[in-house]
Order: C-alpha cells, then structure tokens, then sequence
C-alpha cells in the first residue's frame, strides 16, 4: 500500500524532460491564439540551431527522400530511413516537439502501422507520428494504443503517382467538402494534430475554425494555428525547385541560425505566409 503510493507520487512529480513541448502546450497555443512555428529536420546540427531558434515543433517529414536523398519523390523513404534520421534528430533537441513521418506503405494496416510506429517511437524518439489521407481505422487504433497521431489532408506527396503533378487540392466545390468532412473525421477518431497541405486560404480557415485540435498549414494561408516549412527549401539550398509557397529566408539573413529566427518570428507574427505564399 505504501509502496504503490510512492510509485504514483513519482509519477505525479516526475516531467518527461522538464523543458520538452507536449501536445498540451500547443492545444494551449491554439486557443490562446498564438502561433505554432514548425520547420522539418533530419540531423543533430540542424534540430539544435532550430531549437535554439525556438521553433516549436520539428518534423522528420519523409520530404527527406527529395531534399536529402535526390529522389524525385517521397516514395522510396524507408521506415529505417525515418527511425535513423529521427535518432539523429532526437540526440540534439531540448524543447521542440517532435514528430515523426510513417512512410508510404507503412501503415496498410492497423497492425503494421502499430508496429512502424512504435518504431518511430522507441527508438526515434518521436512523440507523435503523421500520416496521409482520412485513413480513420488506422488514426482510432493507434490513439487506442496510445500513440498520438498526426493526420496530412490537401495535398498528399506519397500520391503524387496517382495526382500526376503536385498541385493546389480542394478547389472544386466537392473536394472542398470532402478535406473538411475528412478533417472532421480524423479528429473524432482520435487525431491530435492537422497537417494541411496546399489548400485554398477560406478551406483552412473554415477547417482551422471548427477543429479544436490545432491545425498546421504549408501552403494554406495564415489563418491556420500555425505553419510548417521544408527546411531546405526555406535555405534555397534544395536540389529540387522552391514551391511557390515557400519563401526563402536566406534573403537578407546573416546565417543560418538568423534565417529560422526569422522565420519563426514572421509565423508568430503573421507576416508568413503572405499573399504571394498562399492559394
Ligand atoms: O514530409 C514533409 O516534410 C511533410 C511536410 C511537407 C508537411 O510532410
């Protein structure tokens, strides 16, 4: 009885690292109406100027197959690739929270998913995993294992092959519906978190208003709760061309380390993304 005490008191008392981000605080983030600045990274160097920089949240995002690897897609990204550059990631970071992507074809089912990203988990050190498309299944068995899960509407980068070309989703009336009916579902069934992708401004504001769960854009306007860049292509440093919502933060920056603090500054700000950024 005294024993089983104590052990809850440490539980009680104990923080997972004192300084670490949690899912709460960026809940708390959107509903007091500050933003969330995300950026992806894939090594030690970069996750410790990031988070130096302040950036909330850093996402191993399987665009490392593209601006890491030189592939033309995100598709050959292996669940090895994201548990080692997750590690990488992990080793250097205090306070950012992480998350980490499921790759194509790692979560075809309830059971494999599990298995990947418990992967990502343990050994990547992740606290929270995404994936693409309303896979509702998938998202309510994780949540039930007590994995918190990242959901990925608009445009979906592991169906480019099916797209044919990276281009703006949810323009038609009907693909409008069906991101935010989708959006809704993800968060009943559990999701945590919203990445939309490349969607019109008015879509994400609509979507952004009636999720309680915060919602990060790349190309959906400053309306969102926050915003997530690829870190390659905010440097101008990526083999592949800049999308047109990205900006390029090198311009007029000093160093590397003044480039993510500004960016980071114009998300809490909202002066990124502008006009120019946006669909
Ligand atoms: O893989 C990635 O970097 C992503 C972002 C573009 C959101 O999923």
């Amino acid at each position: 009885m005294v024993l089983s005490c104590l052990i809850d008191m440490t539980y009680l008392n104990h923080e997972l690292t004192p300084s670490l981000l949690t899912i709460n605080d960026l809940v708390a983030m959107k509903q007091v109406g500050e933003k969330i600045s995300c950026l992806t990274a894939y090594d030690a160097s970069f996750s410790a100027l990031i988070d130096a920089a302040g950036i909330d949240v850093m996402l191993v995002g399987d665009s490392l197959g593209m601006v890491m690897q030189g592939h033309d897609t995100t598709l050959p990204v292996t669940i090895n690739d994201m548990i080692y550059h997750s590690r990488c990631v992990t080793q250097a970071r205090k306070r950012a929270f992480l998350i980490a992507d499921l790759p194509f074809m790692t979560y075809t089912t309830p059971i494999v998913a599990a298995e990947n990203a418990a992967q990502l988990m343990q050994v990547g050190g992740a606290q929270m995993v995404k994936l693409e498309g309303p896979h509702f299944e998938v998202v309510r068995f994780l949540v039930n294992l007590g994995v918190p899960v990242c959901a990925h509407l608009g445009l979906l980068p592991q169906s480019i092959n099916q797209l044919g070309r990276y281009k703006v989703q949810g323009k038609a009336p009907g693909e409008s519906a069906k991101i935010k009916s989708d959006a809704l579902k993800l968060q009943e069934a559990g999701a945590s978190l919203l990445v939309l992708e490349c969607i019109p401004t008015e879509l994400a504001q609509e979507i952004t208003a009636e999720l309680s769960i915060p919602v990060i854009g790349i190309g959906a306007g400053v309306e969102c709760d926050g915003q997530v860049l690829v870190l390659y292509d905010m440097l101008d440093i990526g083999v592949c061309k800049r999308p047109r919502f990205s900006k390029n933060f090198m311009k007029g920056a000093d160093s590397i380390f003044d480039a993510v603090f500004a960016y980071h500054q114009a998300v809490k700000a909202q002066q990124f993304p502008s006009i120019e950024h946006t669909f």
